[in-house]
């Protein structure tokens, strides 16, 4: 009887171990979440919308990113290489901003961050331009960026 209860709770404490290790490993082994990442390593200096931190909003750059690229992956292929050690040639969104606010610092982050990162950005884009005159506000339809802070 004794031996038997003994033996019960050694195995569920084994399972409750083991089912949190397979809780955990999926998580951590899932592809990084883009806003997570512009959060902690981009949000100092870049705001979503507009007025800028010390750095151009994310909705102009992203809306900028597609009128340069007709493709979500050029655009985040162009925007992974600025990221990792940007420079003036490389810039696209805004030549002035560089004038304005100095070339931004390379980020370390892993290809997976950086692709996850660029993804999200991209989806903030509004195709059609951004800016006075160019319908700036219009057609976003995704409304979640104007919920920023
Ligand atoms: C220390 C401040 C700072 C941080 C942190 C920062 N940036 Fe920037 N970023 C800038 C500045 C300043 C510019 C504008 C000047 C330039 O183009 O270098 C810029 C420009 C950009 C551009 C426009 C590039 C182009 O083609 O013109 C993108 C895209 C961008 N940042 C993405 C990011 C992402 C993604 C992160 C986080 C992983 C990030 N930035 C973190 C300061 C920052």
């Amino acid at each position: 009887m004794h031996h038997h209860s003994f033996t019960a709770t050694g195995l569920a404490l084994g399972m409750s171990g083991l089912l949190m290790v397979l809780s955990a490993t999926p998580a951590a082994a899932a592809a990084p979440d883009g806003k997570a990442v512009f959060d902690r390593n981009c949000s100092v200096c870049h705001s979503v919308m507009p007025p800028p931190k010390s750095a151009p909003p994310i909705v102009p750059i992203a809306s900028r990113y597609h009128q340069q690229f007709k493709s979500k992956s050029q655009g985040i292929a162009h925007m992974v290489s600025f990221i990792k050690s940007p420079s003036k040639q490389k810039a696209i969104a805004d030549q002035q901003a560089i004038t304005r606010f100095g070339l931004m610092p390379p980020m370390q982050l892993s290809d997976a961050e950086l692709n996850a990162v660029a993804g999200w950005i991209w989806e903030q884009g509004v195709d059609g331009g951004w800016g006075p005159g160019s319908g700036a506000g219009r057609g976003q339809g995704k409304g979640e960026c104007l919920r920023q802070p």
